[in-house]
């Protein structure tokens, strides 16, 4: 069964879908850690509800080689074969790229390229601004460079005339669970084929 080590720096609702799909059989999977930069972030207090193992690792006055070392030790150390970045708002560093390369998804909240560079509930509202008439999330691959690796899933939606910061997150945050799902799915179906 596919180990899977989540990383995140706030409340980590996709995390939740995920949880939930393993809990009710739909995904063959287990989470097998959380970590955080945070040590207030929801998605520790997520994990813990669920019984899934989950540590604060502070960044603050680490080299970034050295804090992102301490991450791999951890997923290491719980086996991890796929991590999932939910949420973590810190730039992963080269050799934390190459450690674990092709093995790092992470979900950003647009329609890459399209506000590539862009986090959270900012993209949301340049959406809004720029009178976007559809948005969506991305599930990549990580690689060195930002928002940049390729893509394995992109899920669309509509954005609607009264449609709010807050209201598209939710809906755009439906769309990232699903598509989590999907790409844990796909990972899963690359690993049979290359191990045989
Ligand atoms: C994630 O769901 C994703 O849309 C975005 O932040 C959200 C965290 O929401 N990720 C990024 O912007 C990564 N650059 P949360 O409040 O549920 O934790």
């Amino acid at each position: 069964m596919i180990k899977l080590g989540v990383i995140g720096s706030t409340n980590g609702s996709d995390l939740q879908a995920i949880l939930d799909a393993i809990e009710s059989g739909e995904l063959n999977a287990e989470v097998s850690v959380v970590l955080s930069n945070r040590k207030g972030a929801y998605i520790l207090e997520r994990a813990h509800n669920h019984n899934v193992p989950a540590f604060f690792i502070s960044h603050k006055g680490k080299p970034r080689v050295e804090f992102d070392a301490e991450i791999t030790a951890v997923l290491k150390e719980y086996c991890v074969d796929l991590i999932l970045l939910i949420g973590f708002m810190r730039i992963l560093s080269a050799e934390f790229c190459r450690e674990w390369q092709d093995k790092i998804l992470n979900v950003h909240p647009s329609l890459l390229p399209k506000y590539a560079g862009g986090i959270d509930t900012n993209i949301h509202e340049e959406v809004l601004k720029n009178k976007d008439t559809e948005t969506g999330c991305t599930i990549h691959l990580v690689i060195e460079d930002v928002d940049a690796g390729p893509i394995l899933i992109q899920k669309k939606c509509n954005v609607d005339p009264d449609d709010t910061i807050e209201s598209l997150k939710t809906k755009v945050q439906i769309l990232e669970g699903e598509a989590f799902i999907e790409a844990i799915r796909l990972t899963q179906i690359n690993n049979m084929a290359t191990s045989k």
